[in-house]
């Protein structure tokens, strides 16, 4: 077994914390840095960014990419990137570590702190094939050359789960409204997002052919019912931000001539 890299985490926050313990678990010399001075077993912590560059690698896990930016420099020798950013933030970064000589990886977390260090973290990565240490964090996948596609998947599958859970937890208020409470309207729950699931892959394909006929449910009846979904949420009380965003997005469709079509015909209003 050769010798392993030495390797600096930037940010001890709640995910920086939990990267910098699998480092530890797994046996490298880790070295930390943190704005607020904070120390972690195992590891060394030191007071400038600078100190932490003469690691081989340099894994950096900030709130943002504004906040990372003005730290980097050509110090570093492997940055690999866990802070989440967009798309052209990724690209940006990349072709700064062009210019500057810095090797990078850039990647994305699909997991929370907890299950850091196990297989059930999958780590999306672009760009730069070699994962280096991402592989102590969980399961890496590469998702492409253009080191902008990590970001990608990861703020379209964030997007869906924002879109769920603010889903779910109107639904709860809606529930609570009449005194029913989470445990007993959940396991419904999880069974309708199982079945709903199921339905995606047909769904993705529309989109691509781009014919929206239907004998299922045409986009006319799921505006009239987005629009009982709002009354229902304003006559119980409640805020009606997400089923009025979505009835204005879906009606757009049905003014542009969708109404018989598919629910998948909304894509055509996403696009433009
Ligand atoms: N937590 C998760 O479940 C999760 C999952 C996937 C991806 N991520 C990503 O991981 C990154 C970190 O998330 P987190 O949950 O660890 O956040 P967090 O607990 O809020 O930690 C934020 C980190 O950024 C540092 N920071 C903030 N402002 C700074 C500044 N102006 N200068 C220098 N350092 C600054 C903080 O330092 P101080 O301690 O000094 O404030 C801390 O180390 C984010 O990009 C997040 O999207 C998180």
């Amino acid at each position: 077994m050769g010798i392993k890299k030495t390797v600096s985490v930037l940010g001890l926050g709640r995910m920086g914390s939990a990267l910098a313990n699998a480092l530890v678990n797994e046996g490298y010399e880790v070295t930390v840095w943190n704005r607020t001075p904070k120390t972690l077993q195992g590891a060394r912590s030191v007071a400038t960014a600078e100190e932490a560059f003469k690691s081989d690698v340099v894994v950096t896990c900030l709130s943002t990419y504004e906040v990372q930016q003005p730290l980097l420099t050509n110090e570093i020798k492997i940055l690999v990137n866990l802070t989440s950013g967009t798309p052209e933030q990724a690209r940006a970064t990349a072709r700064w570590a062009k210019e500057n000589g810095v090797e990078y990886v850039d990647g994305v977390i699909m997991a929370v702190p907890q299950q850091v260090g196990t297989p059930k973290a999958r780590i999306l990565f672009s760009g730069n094939e070699n994962h280096h240490v991402l592989d102590v964090f969980g399961e890496p996948v590469h998702v492409g050359a253009d080191a902008g596609l990590a970001a990608l998947y990861d703020l379209a599958l964030l997007g869906i789960m924002w879109a769920a859970f603010g889903g779910y937890l109107q639904a709860v208020a809606l529930m609570g409204t009449e005194g029913i409470a989470p445990e007993r309207f959940t396991p419904m729950v999880a069974d309708w997002l199982n079945e709903l699931g199921a339905m995606l892959p047909e769904m993705g394909e529309v989109t691509q052919h781009r014919n929206y006929e239907t004998d299922v449910s045409a986009l006319d009846i799921n505006v009239s019912g987005l629009r009982l979904l709002t009354e229902a949420n304003r006559e119980q009380g409640l805020d009606t931000t997400i089923p009025q965003a979505l009835h204005d997005l879906f009606e757009r469709a049905q003014r542009d001539g969708h109404g018989a079509h598919s629910i998948a015909s909304v894509i055509e209003v996403i696009r433009k």
